[in-house]
């Protein structure tokens, strides 16, 4: 039964993705560049659709375009159409607007961060706000020009984007009751929201507009930018089932050690093993098996030990029936069962019909994925803030310290591939490294002290080590600027649903609740006349009802 469901759904996506993968999930462009810490896809129902005041609202995925300067440092260049999506469930006049935006992906279907499936709802259901989630520029259709060019990558900046922030709230005109007057601070709090990138960009944005909104809550933010950043894999290391880890560290060692000096024989059983005789590039080879923890990502609580990880981990440590003990099985078993594994279905999962070398090679530069500057591909826009910002290379640890990953695979891998790419954009540097100290002394990186923002993390988190709770981060929680760390993975906390399933992360989210409800309480706009808080007369009931109703009728939707 499951199988004759399954099939058409297998057919239909690996068609819409046959020009690269069969399947790139979390944000993976290629079987062997690191994914972008994407936050998690929530989707609403077409519900609710009457706001508490008993108003009928829109559809709750409806699109509304925002006229964004294309250029804020010339705005004579003129505006693009930003989509947004926008709900008023709970909103009272003078409530917070909690602006969010997903980040590096289409924000498409992205409508569970406007109700309180997610903690942006629980805000607004809490402080009787608005929810908006904005689409990042260069993003889906969100483009200020109608390619991914050098020429329009240029306005792709992390401060272009805060910008566009700052911008938005200033200028919305939001299609609610007094959506015109929501001006941040001159008449409602606005809140910002952000999960992973956005989250960094969340505390970015308040280090550069400090008085712009009032309140933030920042989910596994990745504040530091990092150019080698190996410690993606160390919370991964801490946490997945132990006998894995010490296999997975077992096998990588011998391939290392093959690669750098055995004979061609050697060299060549060990593609063997894992379906890549095709692939030419020894980093190539060692790097793909990255994808194997790359799975780590895309876990929650709520889905538990569900997931490919553990299907990997299963098909390395069950053998005949018996499980292998904390220390594993030894290289022998984990190097022909890791082969197994991939010959037998993974390779098949990640490449589907493509060659292993346009899948997994990295060095063809004339490959679609290189060269594609069509809109809409959210690979090429965040690779180009990647190799121009935040680099966030996920490669093997240094030699002092346990690796699961090859060390072959250094940051100058994916720095020459960010020729491929961009091709002119770098000058002649063959491997042109990305300016995060230019990021972290701008922004602060783990050293920015703003008032009232949040910092939500996990443990299991891969992008930990980029947070405020990672090890060699300085930052310490303080009532103006919280820490609070769950047992989640990467943004579990967004999701209402794992706080339903996972108590530690419901206490980070009622310790923000409680944060944001504090930080708001003592809020005054500065048109006070707008926000004077009085108890309606029926006559001002009915007048209100009335104003909804016309303005039901007169909103036009774009
Ligand atoms: C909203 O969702 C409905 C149902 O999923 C879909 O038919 C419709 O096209 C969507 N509208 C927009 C503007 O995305
Ligand atoms: C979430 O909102 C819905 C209405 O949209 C409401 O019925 C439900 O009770 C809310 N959930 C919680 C936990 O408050
Ligand atoms: C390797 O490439 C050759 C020539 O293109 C092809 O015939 C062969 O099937 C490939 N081997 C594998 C294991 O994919
Ligand atoms: C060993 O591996 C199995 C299968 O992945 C896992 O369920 C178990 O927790 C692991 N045990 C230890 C001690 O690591
Ligand atoms: C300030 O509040 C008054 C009274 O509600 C309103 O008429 C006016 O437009 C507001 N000014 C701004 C800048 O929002």
């Amino acid at each position: 039964m499951l199988t004759s469901i399954r099939t058409p759904l297998v057919v239909l996506l690996s068609l819409s993705l046959s020009v690269v993968n069969a399947r790139l999930p979390d944000g993976r462009v290629h079987g062997n560049i690191p994914p972008s810490p994407a936050v998690p896809k929530i989707t609403a129902d077409d519900g609710p659709l009457t706001s508490i005041s008993g108003a009928t609202l829109p559809p709750i995925n409806t699109t509304y375009y925002f006229d964004q300067l294309i250029d804020h440092t010339n705005p004579k260049l003129g505006t693009f159409k930003q989509r947004y999506w926008h709900t008023w469930e709970w909103y009272e006049e003078g409530g917070p607007i909690i602006l969010f935006t997903p980040g590096e992906a289409n924000a498409d279907g992205y409508t569970g961060y406007l109700v309180n499936r997610t903690i942006n709802g629980q805000i607004a259901q809490q402080q009787k706000g608005a929810t908006i989630v904005l689409e990042h520029r260069f993003y889906g259709t969100s483009n200020p020009l109608p390619d991914l060019s050098l020429k329009s990558l240029k306005y792709h900046t992390i401060q272009q984007a805060i910008d566009d922030l700052d911008y938005f709230a200033n200028n919305v005109k939001l299609a609610m009751p007094g959506g015109d007057k929501v001006k941040p601070n001159v008449n409602n709090p606005w809140i910002l929201v952000g999960g992973s990138y956005s989250g960094a960009l969340t505390g970015w944005t308040m280090v550069n507009k400090p008085d712009l909104f009032r309140a933030g809550y920042a989910s596994s933010a990745v504040v530091e930018a990092i150019t080698d950043f190996w410690g993606y894999f160390e919370p991964i290391r801490e946490f997945m089932p132990q006998n894995c880890s010490a296999d997975v560290e077992a096998v990588i060692t011998h391939i290392d050690q093959i690669f750098t000096s055995g004979s061609p024989a050697e060299i060549n059983a060990i593609k063997a093993n894992f379906g890549l005789s095709n692939l030419t590039h020894l980093d190539d080879v060692a790097g793909a098996l990255r994808n194997n923890l790359w799975d780590w990502q895309s876990l929650s609580p709520a889905t538990g030990v569900e997931g490919t990880f553990f299907q990997f981990c299963d098909a390395l440590e069950v053998k005949d029936g018996a499980v292998a003990s904390a220390s594993g099985w030894g290289l022998d078993h984990a190097l022909s069962a890791w082969g197994a594994f991939w010959t037998s279905s993974y390779l098949n999962l990640l490449c589907g019909k493509n060659d292993v070398e346009s899948c997994l090679g990295s060095y063809n530069p004339n490959e679609d994925y290189f060269t594609d500057t069509s809109i809409d591909n959210s690979g090429r826009s965040w690779t180009w803030i990647v190799c121009n910002e935040v680099g966030f290379y996920q490669e093997g640890a240094p030699t002092d310290v346990p690796t699961l990953v090859t060390r072959l695979v250094q940051p100058v891998y994916d720095e020459r591939q960010c020729n491929y790419w961009f091709p002119g954009a770098f000058g002649n540097n063959p491997t042109p490294q990305p300016n995060v100290n230019r990021i972290n002394t701008a922004y602060h990186g783990w050293n920015m002290k703003v008032d009232r923002l949040f910092f939500a993390n996990g443990h299991r988190d891969p992008w930990r080590e980029a947070t405020t709770s990672a090890n060699g981060s300085p930052a310490v929680s303080t009532s103006s600027e919280p820490i609070g760390i769950s047992d989640g993975f990467h943004c579990s906390d967004l999701s209402t649903t794992n706080g339903k399933v996972d108590s530690t992360v419901l206490a980070v989210q009622q310790q923000a609740l409680k944060s944001i409800q504090g930080w708001l309480a003592d809020f005054k706009p500065t048109n006070r006349s707008s926000h004077q808080p009085h108890r309606r007369s029926e006559d001002e009931e009915r007048e209100e009802k009335r104003r909804v109703l016309r303005f039901e009728r007169e909103r036009s939707v774009v």
